[in-house]
């Protein structure tokens, strides 16, 4: 496994950009032409309606953004908007987010049909997710060198276009509570949009995004912090050699994630030999041994009856199947534009021809922090891509004050994970789940979301007996 696989090809969540392409007709005319009544292999029946399509950011180039929006399961009119990306760069939102992650509609292992995902975010929110940027999922561009241009600082200025052109077709979200959520690589889209928001919002009154926050989880953060805190996690879990622990650190600890030296790519190909074959994205789950990435779309699926009650490491190979699926394609109205492409759950295109990605975004927090919006950074704390040790170097790089006691937080009796605020954020933990927190640990994913939406502390969550005890240390 190369450092480009697990380290690169992060997932991460994606932005949104659009522009003005149905603007001469009616908004509820555009919304009604995007609504997907069923999906394929859909054998249940839903209380929420959903929409996708495509928004166009760019007329220029022709580079227009797929999003899929799914309304809230009670009452959408009165909920908060969240969007959701993931990274890579170069992941699809509708891969990881939607299909494993947060969304309601997840696909089941015969790669044709879909279940209905118990802990979606949507029992809480409207959910958006974006393919971003172009190149990525179904979105696209009609210039074919859009798509191995891609880097940050595009990919924030396409997702705000898409945002302002997205609540043209959907006016009813116009100044509703907005929040942003992602993972891993979206530990930059999600900042760095968020500051392109505040800082257009400042030069427009009368915005129509009403952004109160945004929350990240194993995300990339500050290449330094998060380089010496992913050498002390693989050395501490036992995975690497004190050696190559050592080497690591020096020939990697000032390098890019995106951008690294050979030198550097020598050691981390030796630290995967190390590790070995498994999954660095949750290190204590089983591999998908249906990995071979050649043979992945020729395996014939073995049909399970029941909902999976337990986690199941080939997800993004089910994805696979279902997206690329004609019928699919059709009931969520893809089209290419004039490029005609397979589906992927991330794009090599893309994220192996990125462009401008800064060595840190503690700046863009820190401006954040101050502008008073509500930020959460998470972790699950058994991934080795971006583990919690990075995040916590990178959040202790802030240096904010202390508000609350370091705390366990608990759910059904069971310690979820550990929780302490700042002043001006709130860093979570999420105990056992990996890279993606809520594929290994939806509930707690969940309770993580209703508290970040709800503005209280974690440690809320908190047992009778053992907690009393803690807060009378406190
Ligand atoms: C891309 O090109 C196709 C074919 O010419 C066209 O139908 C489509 O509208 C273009 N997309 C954008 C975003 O301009
Ligand atoms: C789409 O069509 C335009 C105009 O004909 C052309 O310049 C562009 O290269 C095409 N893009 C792709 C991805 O084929
Ligand atoms: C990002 O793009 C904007 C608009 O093109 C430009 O003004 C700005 O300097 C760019 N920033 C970086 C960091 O490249
Ligand atoms: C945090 O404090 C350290 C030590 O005083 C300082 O070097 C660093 O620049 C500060 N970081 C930020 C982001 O302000």
């Amino acid at each position: 496994m190369s450092y480009w696989n697990w380290a690169f090809v992060l997932f991460v969540l994606i932005s949104v950009n659009c522009s003005t392409t149905l603007s001469e007709s009616d908004p509820i005319t555009q919304q009604k032409l995007d609504q997907v009544s069923n999906l394929p292999g859909q054998s249940f029946t839903v209380d929420f309606d959903h929409y996708a399509g495509y928004v166009t950011v760019n007329e220029e180039s022709g580079r227009a953004l797929f999003y899929w929006m799914t309304e809230a399961t009670h009452d959408p009119s009165s909920k908060p908007l969240i969007l959701w990306l993931n990274g890579g760069p170069g992941c699809s939102s509708i891969a990881f987010g939607m299909a494993e992650e947060v969304g309601p509609f997840h696909v089941n292992e015969d790669g044709k049909s879909v279940y209905l995902n118990p802990y979606s975010w949507n029992t809480v929110a409207n959910l958006l997710f974006l393919d971003s940027p172009a190149g990525v999922g179904y979105s696209y561009s009609n210039t074919s060198s859009d798509i191995t241009s891609n880097g940050d600082n595009r990919t924030a200025a396409d997702s705000l276009q898409f945002l302002l052109n997205w609540l043209e077709r959907f006016p009813q979200y116009k100044g509703r509570d907005f929040y942003i959520a992602g993972e891993s690589y979206a530990g930059h889209y999600v900042p760095q949009l968020s500051q392109a928001i505040v800082r257009y919002n400042k030069a427009n009154a009368g915005s129509p995004i009403n952004l109160k926050g945004y929350m990240v989880g194993n995300a990339l953060t500050d290449d330094y912090n998060d380089h010496v805190g992913l050498f002390e996690f693989m050395w501490a879990t036992g995975m690497i050699s004190d050696q190559t622990y050592k080497k690591s650190n020096e020939l990697c600890d000032r390098e890019s994630f995106i951008h690294s030296s050979p030198e550097c790519g020598q050691i981390i190909d030796i630290a995967s030999r190390e590790m070995g074959n498994i999954d660095p994205y949750s290190i204590f789950t089983p591999i998908c041994t249906a990995n071979g990435v050649t043979t992945r779309l020729l395996r014939k699926w073995r049909k399970v009856k029941h909902i999976r009650q337990t986690y199941d490491p080939c997800t993004e190979q089910h994805s696979t199947i279902y997206f690329n699926l004609p019928e699919v394609q059709n009931a969520l109205h893809v089209h290419h534009g004039n490029s005609s492409r397979t589906w992927e759950t991330c794009s090599d295109d893309v994220g192996m021809n990125w462009e401008d990605s800064p060595v840190s975004v503690l700046d863009v927090h820190q401006e954040l922090i101050s502008s008073g919006l509500r930020i959460w950074i998470y972790s699950g704390d058994t991934d080795a891509v971006i583990p919690v040790t990075s995040t916590r170097y990178s959040v202790d790089a802030l240096n904010l004050t202390a508000i609350s006691p370091w705390s366990a937080w608990y759910d059904d009796g069971q310690v979820g994970g550990w929780t302490q605020m700042y002043e001006g954020l709130t860093f979570v933990t999420v105990r056992g789940a990996g890279h993606e927190v809520p594929l290994h640990k939806p509930k707690l994913a969940l309770n993580l979301v209703k508290s970040f939406l709800a503005g209280t502390s974690m440690a809320q969550f908190i047992e009778p007996g053992p907690s009393l005890k803690l807060l009378l240390h406190n």
